[in-house]
């Protein structure tokens, strides 16, 4: 199975962790839907840890809750599926999941079956427990194995949080995407952790194994799992999902997406955002200015043609930022000018020869689409 685009999704973790059940993947199944994620792109329901029963069954299968999940893991997915949407679950490579429930170690192949027989589309297999003598990488690629041959298309999404230079054999898993990062918490300090990571990593993104940046904090205003109060301000949720965009995250929102704000709704929906991490060429960004004070300037060509500047100020002060088009290849004997349109302010900046200039505030981000166009 070949995975083009970074996916995107809703995950129950951030939010919700143990306290997830039917009803509650149901009403967000439905919401995805009726408030226009799925139209947006959206369209993986991923059911995160804690999920089953303590014990696996006499065949050694894994056996859903039954008090949260009473009519079990097929009727669930095939309900997703009328949605229209596609259906994830939770593992991982050792013993036991992180909040310790059977897991997939040396029942691998056992598993990938019992999810196919489910519908699952997507499994997202995290990294706890792994016996100390084994090699992450064997057991990812065990798993990779197991779902290539299981006879239904599954993602898998690889959750070893960075950890033993992921970055260095995941592509040889059969991992579709793989988490480059530990757990993100709802504050704009773990953003620019995160962002800061990836300086050192960004190369290894790449169509067909997405680098993930973990799940979106976007709109938790404090509340559930990893919601911390009074953490992030719209701005700073903005830059969060600039970055996540721009950097070709997959886009798995971890709020709860029945109880939204028309502020966060804007941000998730900026289709025109969405559009520059859904980009079919899916090229790697470049640094054009990077500040010590952690303020940067990035660009990413697009598929047709376009160039997308991402200004990142993670610093504490709004900073000016000039940008020479000398610097982004267009010098004068190249003939154009730029056409500029800003991204969330959704209206055009007008056109520019051989230099522009803006200013961002602190925590803030741009996210710039110019056009190429004759002199
Ligand atoms: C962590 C993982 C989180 C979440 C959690 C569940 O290891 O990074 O995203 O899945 O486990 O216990």
């Amino acid at each position: 199975m070949i995975v083009t685009k970074p996916p995107m999704g809703w995950n129950s973790w951030n939010t919700f962790a143990h306290n997830i059940d039917e009803n509650l993947i149901k009403e967000i199944a439905d919401k995805m839907v009726d408030e226009g994620y799925l139209e947006c792109g959206y369209d993986y329901l991923v059911i995160d840890d804690c999920w089953s029963e303590l014990k696996r069954d006499e065949q050694g299968r894994l056996v859903p809750d039954h008090v949260k999940f009473p009519n079990g893991m097929k009727a669930l997915a095939d309900y997703v599926h009328s949605k229209g949407l596609k259906f994830g679950i939770y593992s991982c490579v050792g013993n036991y999941t992180c909040a310790g429930y059977p897991a997939s170690f040396e029942y691998e192949f056992i598993d990938a079956e019992t999810f196919a027989e489910w519908g699952v589309d997507y499994l997202k297999l995290d990294y706890c427990y792994k016996p100390q003598s084994e090699d992450g990488a064997k057991l990812y690629r065990r798993m990779g194995l197991a779902l290539a041959n299981c006879g239904r298309d599954i993602v898998l999404s690889a959750c070893s949080w960075g950890a033993d230079e992921t970055h260095r054999w995941i592509k040889s898993t059969g991992s579709h995407l793989w988490r480059s990062t530990g757990d993100i918490v709802d504050c704009f300090s773990s953003i620019r952790d995160i962002y800061n990571i990836q300086k050192g990593i960004y190369e290894y993104n790449g169509q067909g194994c997405f680098n993930d940046m973990d799940m979106l904090i976007v709109g938790m205003g404090g509340k559930g799992h990893v919601g911390r109060e009074n953490c992030c301000t719209t701005e700073e949720y903005r830059t969060h999902f600039s970055i996540w965009a721009f950097f070709g995250s997959p886009l798995m929102i971890g709020s709860d997406i029945r109880t939204q704000t028309p502020e966060t709704k804007a941000i998730l929906q900026n289709k025109a955002v969405i559009a520059v991490n859904q980009d079919a060429a899916y090229r790697q960004p470049y640094l054009l200015t990077g500040r010590p004070d952690n303020a940067d300037v990035w660009v990413r060509h697009m598929e047709n043609g376009d160039i997308v500047l991402g200004y990142f100020n993670m610093s504490d002060n709004e900073v000016g930022f000039p940008v020479s088009f000398t610097d982004i290849g267009l010098n004068r004997s190249t003939g154009v000018k730029l056409r500029l349109f800003d991204l969330w302010e959704m209206k055009s900046l007008g056109e520019f020869e051989d230099i522009f200039v803006t200013g961002v505030p602190a925590h803030g981000s741009k996210l710039i689409r110019a056009r190429l166009v004759k002199k």
